[in-house]
């Protein structure tokens, strides 16, 4: 799970639509594309850590009218399927695609988007990232990976920029599983100490991350909404999956914690029929003053 293969993200982007669905009600994200276009016709988002592009697929129905959307990330591999996946989505949904090697352009029932990509780290060149342009700065399943001095320095440039931001699917740190066994809550504390690992961006916030980055932007002046997008998880391969990533995360934490947390793998995939997990996220929508 701390790899982000294409395979990976393409297994876990069902749960995400289904979560988001869940905030959408609490969000106006259309609302808040309108006034951020202002008299201006296109929409420019910037989306930060895109993996192959889930966000957008996510998120550019939801805003409406024309968007022209800029895709950062580092792996040079989910870059690469990014156009593949496109193709497969717009297909999947009955949408225009127009692409050639730099970018797409999507057409909608009532959006479009064109869409760029371009490789960047964000964790040691942030500043080779044009937030300047950008109305509207987006990330998926970001925030949780990042330092509390990595968040503050992307809230300057989109404070500076006057954007908008909204960050999806930030873990919380609230993880049930059903039926509960008595080795859940040892391996979930060794599971959230492995989540504040640094991912390249300083100690981790893991599930503290929704929490701080609203008390941050609400005190730069940000009108921040907050709304509950939990991952609600049954049957396989993704609870096959939660258990294995969660399993190696918690060993690789506590090598010493080895009997625990092989007796906690086995007994979740006797269960795991009749199990369900939930994952708690947040999702917050930013807007300036
Ligand atoms: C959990 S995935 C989310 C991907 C995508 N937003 C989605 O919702 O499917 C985290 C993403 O962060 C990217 N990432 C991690 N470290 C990064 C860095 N230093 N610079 C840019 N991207 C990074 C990974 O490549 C991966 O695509």
């Amino acid at each position: 799970m701390t790899g982000f293969s294409a395979d990976w993200l393409a297994l876990r982007e069902p749960f995400d639509l289904a979560a988001r669905a869940e905030s959408a009600a609490a969000l106006d994200l259309r609302g808040m594309a309108t006034r951020m276009r202002g008299n201006g016709q296109v929409l420019d988002v910037l989306d930060l850590a895109c993996g192959t592009g889930a966000n957008l697929r996510a998120l550019a129905p939801s805003l409406g009218g024309a968007q022209r959307w800029l895709l950062v990330d580092h792996d040079p591999r989910l870059l690469a399927a990014l156009p593949g996946v496109f193709a497969a989505w717009s297909r999947a949904q009955s949408l225009h695609l127009r692409s050639d090697d730099q970018s797409l352009h999507v057409e909608g029932p009532d959006w479009n988007a064109e869409v760029r990509w371009r490789r960047a780290d964000l964790a040691s060149a942030l500043d080779a990232v044009p937030f300047a342009q950008a109305q509207l700065v987006t990330a998926a399943a970001l925030l949780d990976l990042v330092s509390a001095s990595w968040l503050d320095a992307l809230f300057e440039r989109v404070r500076k920029a006057n954007a908008a931001a909204f960050f999806a699917l930030s873990v919380d740190g609230r993880v049930r599983w059903e039926p509960v066994i008595e080795e859940d809550e040892a391996v979930h504390q060794l599971f959230a100490a492995h989540q504040r690992r640094d991912k390249g961006f300083g100690p981790a916030l893991g599930g503290e991350a929704p929490a701080l980055a609203a008390a941050r932007m609400a005190a730069m002046g940000y009108g921040v909404t907050q709304a509950c997008s939990d991952w609600r998880i049954e049957g396989l391969p993704m609870l096959e999956a939660m258990i294995d990533g969660v399993g190696s995360a918690a060993l690789e934490q506590g090598p010493s914690a080895h009997a625990l947390v092989q007796a906690w793998q086995m007994q979740r995939r006797a269960s795991s029929p009749r199990s369900c997990l939930r994952v708690g996220h947040v999702d917050l929508l930013m807007l300036p003053a």
